[in-house]
This record gives C-alpha cells, sequence and structure tokens, in this order.
C-alpha cells in the first residue's frame, strides 16, 4: 500500500482510534508506522484498552491540523465511560470479511488495522506502575487518502524540550536536574531524523547547563 508511506517510520502521529462496531468508541492515540503495520500503546482504563482485548479490527484516523479538535474531542470526551465522542452518523463502517471495522467517515485519512500482537505490560513512570497494551497491528485496507499533512506531536514536543532546557539553565541543583531529565525524556521519544538538527542543538545546550553546575 504507497500510500502508507505518507507516514515516516519512527514518528509519532496523533490519531483517533476507533474499536468496537457495535458502539464506535473514539480515542486519541498516537500511532507510529513500523514497516507495513502500526505501534501504539493503550493506557488501562480506558474503553479502548477494553475493547483491543474483544475486537480485532479497527482503524486508525488522521486528520489534518486544522482539524486538531477532532483529537481534542476524542481524547477528552468519553475517557473510560459511555458518552460517546461523536455522534452516530459521523461513523461509517468498513466490511472486513463478516467483520466490520467503524471509522469516521470525515477522516482524510483512514487505515483499516487488524491486531498482530497486544502485548500486556506494566508502565512506570512518575504516576506509578499502570497496565498498558503494547499493540501492533497490520493495515488491511485505506477506505480515505487525501494528501495532508497529519497532526504529529515532534515539532511541539522539542520546543517544549528546548523551553525545559531553558528553564534547566534558569534553576539549579535538583530543579535543574528535574528540568533537565524532562528535557531529554522529550528528546528520546520525538526524537527523528527530521528534527535531528535540533535534538544535536538541545542535547549540546543541556550538557553544557550540566557541566557548569
Ligand atoms: C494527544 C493525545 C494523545 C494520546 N495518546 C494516547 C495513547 O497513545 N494511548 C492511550 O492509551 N491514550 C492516549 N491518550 C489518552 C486517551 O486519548 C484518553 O484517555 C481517551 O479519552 C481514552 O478514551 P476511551 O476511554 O474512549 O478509550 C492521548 C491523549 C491525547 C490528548
Amino acid at each position: 500500500m504507497a500510500e502508507l508511506d505518507s507516514l515516516k517510520p519512527g514518528v509519532m502521529y496523533e490519531s483517533v482510534v476507533v474499536t468496537n462496531p457495535d458502539r464506535p468508541n473514539a480515542a486519541g492515540v498516537g500511532i507510529e508506522r513500523v514497516g507495513q503495520s502500526i505501534e501504539f500503546t493503550s493506557y488501562s482504563g480506558s474503553n479502548t484498552y477494553d475493547n483491543i482485548l474483544t475486537f480485532d479490527i479497527f482503524s486508525v484516523n488522521l486528520f489534518a491540523w486544522k482539524d486538531l479538535d477532532k483529537i481534542i474531542i476524542a481524547a477528552l470526551t468519553g475517557e473510560g465511560n459511555d458518552n460517546q465522542e461523536f455522534p452516530d452518523h459521523d461513523f461509517a463502517y468498513f466490511q472486513c470479511g463478516n467483520m466490520e471495522a467503524p471509522y469516521l467517515s470525515e477522516a482524510p485519512l483512514v487505515l483499516i488495522c487488524r491486531i498482530i500482537e497486544a502485548k500486556r505490560l506494566i508502565k512506570r513512570d512518575d504516576l506509578g506502575a499502570i497496565p498498558i497494551l503494547e499493540v501492533t497491528a497490520e493495515v488491511l485496507d485505506i477506505p480515505s487518502y487525501e494528501g495532508i499533512e497529519p497532526i504529529t506531536r515532534d515539532k511541539e514536543s522539542l520546543l517544549d524540550a528546548a523551553v525545559a532546557a531553558t528553564r534547566a539553565r534558569a534553576a539549579s541543583g535538583e530543579t535543574r536536574k528535574r528540568y533537565s531529565r524532562l528535557a531529554g525524556r522529550v528528546i528520546k521519544k520525538f526524537g527523528n531524523d527530521e528534527n535531528a538538527g535540533s535534538v544535536r542543538i538541545i542535547e549540546r545546550y543541556l550538557s553544557d547547563v550540566l557541566e557548569s553546575e
């Protein structure tokens, strides 16, 4: 599927993942392309987590920046509850054998996916330990494809990392280390081939800041 090449490997795209053909559920999810597959993490406590364990087929819906509100609505509405994020008439259904994948009919780029693997893991972070699924899915079909620049998190996140680096310089002691760790974490997560130049500059700045301690 040549259309899949429009998603660059190593870049995290913000999408709306729609699961459950019986009662479509939408969630904001960051996905990455790996070869002909996509990968993402699903946190327990969300409807998406439960649906991934129940339904094999789902859709990834990508939007242009002008439609950022779709990601925000999907992420901040109906979180782990029955409130539907979008009205019924916003959804269409893609037939896959005897199953159906719900998707957002107005999304300019839609990937119909089938789960290959959903690994149950425990993620430990500042909020403690939380069960997650590391999901790998194959892309079965692409019913909508318009040439858009899909929403990504990397550029804005690198700006946040650069701001945190300047905060690190302004601070000292533990606070400096905390800002520096924050900037380092963001760089690790969102650094990619395209923004390697910015990453190098922030890394150099951070190491100067830490050396001057
Ligand atoms: C920009 C953005 C990206 C997100 N990415 C993920 C993600 O990759 N995995 C995840 O489990 N939750 C992610 N979330 C949180 C979910 O979107 C949120 O918990 C959602 O409401 C879950 O909905 P559900 O209970 O209907 O599945 C993200 C939120 C935002 C705002």
